[in-house]
C-alpha cells in the first residue's frame, strides 16, 4: 500500500522466481525468502496460490492513514454495508484537470446502455394482476422495455398525446392498452426522448483512457496510486489498464445499476469474450475506484439508494421509483458529494472465502449518479476486473478478448 509496499511486491517476485530456480535455500540464509513475504520456501510446492483481499473499513467513521507516493491520505469510512471507503485529494487539481484534458483530446463520446431504447419485446408490468395498468406499473413497463425513466406528468402527456385513456382515470385497462397500436407508444417514447435525453437511465458522455496506449506521465503515475492504494495482484490491473472519464452536462446522471454481473447469471465474462458477436456476456468488475475529477456547482453526487437496508427486494424497490436518481437522490440511504480530486471505493462483489477469489455480486452495491442540476460533473471510473478463472486472470499470456 505504501511505496515499501510496491518494493516488497517486488521482491516477492523475486523471491519467486528464486524459489522455481531452486536457490531457495541460499537465499533464505540471506534472510530474504522468508514467510513474512509470503512464501513458503520449505514447502515442497513452490507454487503459490494467489488470493484478493479487501482493504477493512473496521466500521463506519473509522479514518486511517494510507501513505501512497511517500504521501499520507486518510481513508475513510462511509459504509460498511457495502463497505465504501472515501480519500479526499487522491488526485491533485492539477491531475484532474490533466486527466479531462486527456479525456477531451483523445475523443468523447455519448454514453449507452447495454439495454436498446427500441426495445421490440414489451413486458407489461401488471404486477398486481388485475388487468389494469396503473400509472406505477405503466412507468415501470416502459422502464424495463425501453431503459427511459418516466415520471406521472410524462404518463399523463402520453395518454394525451396518444388519446389512450378514454376514460380519464389515469389508468390503462386492459381495453384502452389493445385498443392502442403498441408502435405508437414506441414512436412517442423515441420522439420524447430526443426532445428530453435526461428521460433515458443514463445522459453523459465519456471517453476511454489506456495508460499502454496513452503514454501519459500523469495517468501512469495515478495507475501506480490505484495499484499501490488496491494491494490486489497488478496483473489484475495491468490486464484491463483503462480509465473511464465520463462527464455529465445539465441534467446528466445515470440512475441506479450495479456496476459488475450476477455470479448467477452463467454467462462468461465480458472482457473473455467479444461483445460486439452478439454474445451474452457480464460485467466482471470486482472493484470500482471512482475519482471525481471537477467542482460541480449543483448535484452530481454519488448515492447508494438500499445501502444498510436490512434485506434487499428488487422487486420493492423497483416499485418504489428510487432507481430515479433525479427525482430520488435525497432519498438514497448513502449519498458521497462530488468533491474535487476524491476517490470513492467500493467492492462490487463478495470475497468467496473456500476459494480466496472472487464471490457473488453484493446486491447492496447498487448505487448511481445523481441529476446535475449546475454546470458540469467529470469523474473517472478505474474499475478492477476478476473473473472467476483465477487462473486465466492471473496468467500473463492470456489476453482477454475484449469488445
Ligand atoms: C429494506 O429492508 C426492509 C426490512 O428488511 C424490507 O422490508 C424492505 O423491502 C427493504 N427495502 C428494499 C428496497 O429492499
Amino acid at each position: 500500500m505504501t511505496k515499501g509496499g510496491l518494493h516488497t511486491a517486488r521482491l516477492v517476485v523475486l523471491v519467486l522466481v528464486c524459489c522455481t530456480a531452486r536457490i531457495c535455500g541460499e537465499v533464505e540464509e540471506q534472510g530474504t525468502c522468508s514467510k513474512d513475504d509470503g512464501v513458503d520456501c520449505g514447502s515442497q510446492n513452490l507454487e503459490v496460490t494467489p488470493v484478493i483481499t479487501k482493504l477493512d473499513g473496521v466500521e463506519v467513521g473509522h479514518v486511517q492513514d494510507v501513505i501512497l507516493d511517500g504521501k499520507t491520505h486518510q481513508m475513510k469510512t462511509l459504509s460498511m454495508k457495502p463497505q465504501v471507503l472515501e480519500i479526499q485529494h487522491f488526485l491533485t487539481d492539477d491531475e484532474c484537470d490533466h486527466v479531462m484534458r486527456l479525456a477531451e483530446k483523445v475523443g468523447m463520446f455519448e454514453s449507452v446502455t447495454n439495454t436498446p431504447t427500441k426495445s421490440r419485446n414489451v413486458q407489461i408490468m401488471d404486477m398486481n394482476k388485475d388487468t389494469v395498468l396503473s400509472l406505477r406499473e405503466f412507468i415501470l413497463t416502459i422502464e424495463n422495455s425501453f431503459d427511459i425513466y418516466l415520471d406521472e406528468g410524462d404518463m399523463l402527456k402520453m395518454y394525451a398525446d396518444l388519446g389512450m385513456d378514454h376514460n380519464a382515470d389515469a389508468e390503462i385497462s386492459r381495453e384502452e392498452l389493445y385498443g392502442q397500436d403498441p408502435k405508437s407508444v414506441a414512436e412517442w417514447l423515441e420522439e420524447y426522448v430526443t426532445k428530453l435525453p435526461h428521460k433515458k437511465s443514463r445522459m453523459s458522455r465519456q471517453a476511454w483512457l489506456y495508460p499502454s496506449k496513452v503514454r501519459d506521465k500523469v495517468l501512469d503515475e495515478i495507475q501506480e496510486r490505484v495499484v499501490s492504494l488496491v494491494g490486489l495482484p497488478r496483473i489484475l490491473i495491468d490486464k484491463n489498464d483503462e480509465f473511464q472519464v465520463v462527464q455529465y452536462g445539465p441534467k446528466g446522471h445515470y440512475h441506479a445499476h450495479w456496476d459488475s454481473g450476477s455470479w448467477a447469471e452463467k454467462y462468461p465474462c465480458c472482457h473473455h469474450v467479444k461483445t460486439g458477436s452478439g454474445e451474452r456476456c457480464k460485467s466482471c468488475r470486482f472493484m470500482t475506484v471512482l475519482l471525481y475529477l471537477n467542482k460541480v456547482d449543483g448535484g452530481g453526487a454519488t448515492a447508494f439508494p438500499i445501502a444498510n437496508n436490512e434485506t434487499f427486494d428488487e422487486h420493492s424497490f423497483r416499485m418504489s421509483g428510487k432507481i430515479n436518481l433525479h427525482q430520488h437522490c435525497e432519498d438514497a440511504n448513502l449519498v458521497v458529494p462530488a468533491e474535487k480530486g476524491k476517490a470513492i471505493i467500493w467492492y462490487n462483489h463478495h470475497l468467496d472465502p473456500t476459494t480466496g477469489w472472487v464471490g457473488e455480486l453484493d446486491s447492496f452495491t447498487l448505487h448511481g449518479g445523481c441529476g446535475v442540476t449546475r454546470g458540469q460533473k467529470w469523474i473517472a471510473n478505474k474499475w478492477i476486473l476478476v473473473s472467476d478463472e483465477r487462473e486465466k486472470d492471473m496468467d500473463p499470456n492470456y489476453r482477454p478478448n475484449r469488445a
